[in-house]
């Protein structure tokens, strides 16, 4: 595999089933990322957006085709390798926060961190939460916050434990147009200096416009690519 390439898609097609309905959400996504690269994923609700980066994270098996990321074939693995793998490799922020509603805000921060082995200073801690708005959070527990602020929380822990690809499903969905710009800059800051490989799901076209390629997605298939919105590698 080309060796600038991080994610790769092929002929990838999912499935649900519910009873004896099939309904093919996914229907043969031939995909590549490139290291370092920062890519959008625009379409209706409903289109396959969530399905395709949850089966690139190795959270959905595939009904037929493959995800390798970074030269490891994902499918292949076993449960316990995938699990470790994502925990490693990826980092997600979902659609929904997924905090652990036990630990307060700090921990949560931490928690995938923790749970990749990977080293860390507190300060990091302390300047993801000061450039996301949330240093005076850190000690309270998740349902006191609102879903904004829990929402930057969970982007804290995605970033924190600088995975080599972060997946991210509509990360802005619950910010103010001034937090979610803030937040690209944050986004683009991690490829920029970590070289980090971000792919995120957005309904807003402002944000779409300022990563490097967009992939339009319809009826679980990409309908077509463009890179017009790359006017602000430097700016964001
Ligand atoms: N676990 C599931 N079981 C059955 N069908 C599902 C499941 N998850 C998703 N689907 C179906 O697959 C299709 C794609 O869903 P998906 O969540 O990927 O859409 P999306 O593009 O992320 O939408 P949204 O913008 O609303 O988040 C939808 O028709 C949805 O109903
Ligand atoms: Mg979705």
């Amino acid at each position: 595999m080309d060796q600038n390439i991080l994610v790769k898609t092929e002929s990838l097609s999912v499935d649900f089933t519910s009873g004896k309905i099939v309904f093919r959400a996914l229907h043969c996504v031939n995909a590549a990322i490139n290291k370092g690269e920062f890519v959008s994923i625009v379409g209706v609700s409903g289109s396959g957006k969530t399905t395709l980066l949850n089966t690139i994270g190795g959270l959905i098996t595939p009904a037929s085709g493959s995800v390798v990321v970074d030269g490891v074939r994902i499918s292949s693995l076993s449960e316990e390798e995938r699990t470790r793998f994502r925990r490693e490799h990826i980092g997600f922020i979902f659609q929904n926060d997924n905090l652990i509603p036990s630990l307060n805000v700090f921990q949560n921060i931490c928690f995938s961190a923790w749970l990749a082995k990977k080293e860390f200073e507190i300060d990091e801690v302390r300047t993801l939460a000061r450039q996301l708005h949330i240093e005076d959070k850190l000690m309270e527990l998740p349902d006191d916050l609102s879903g904004g602020q829990r929402q930057r929380v969970a982007i804290a822990r995605a970033m924190l434990a600088k995975p080599a690809l972060l997946l991210a499903d509509e990360p802005t969905g619950s910010l103010d147009s001034a937090n979610g710009r803030e937040l690209m800059q944050l986004l683009r800051a991690a490829v920029r200096e970590q070289g980090m490989t971000v792919l995120m799901v957005t309904h807003n076209e402002e944000f779409a416009s300022l990563t490097d390629r967009i992939l339009h997605i319809e009826d679980g298939r990409i309908i077509a690519e463009d890179s017009a919105g790359r006017p602000c590698r430097s700016g964001v």
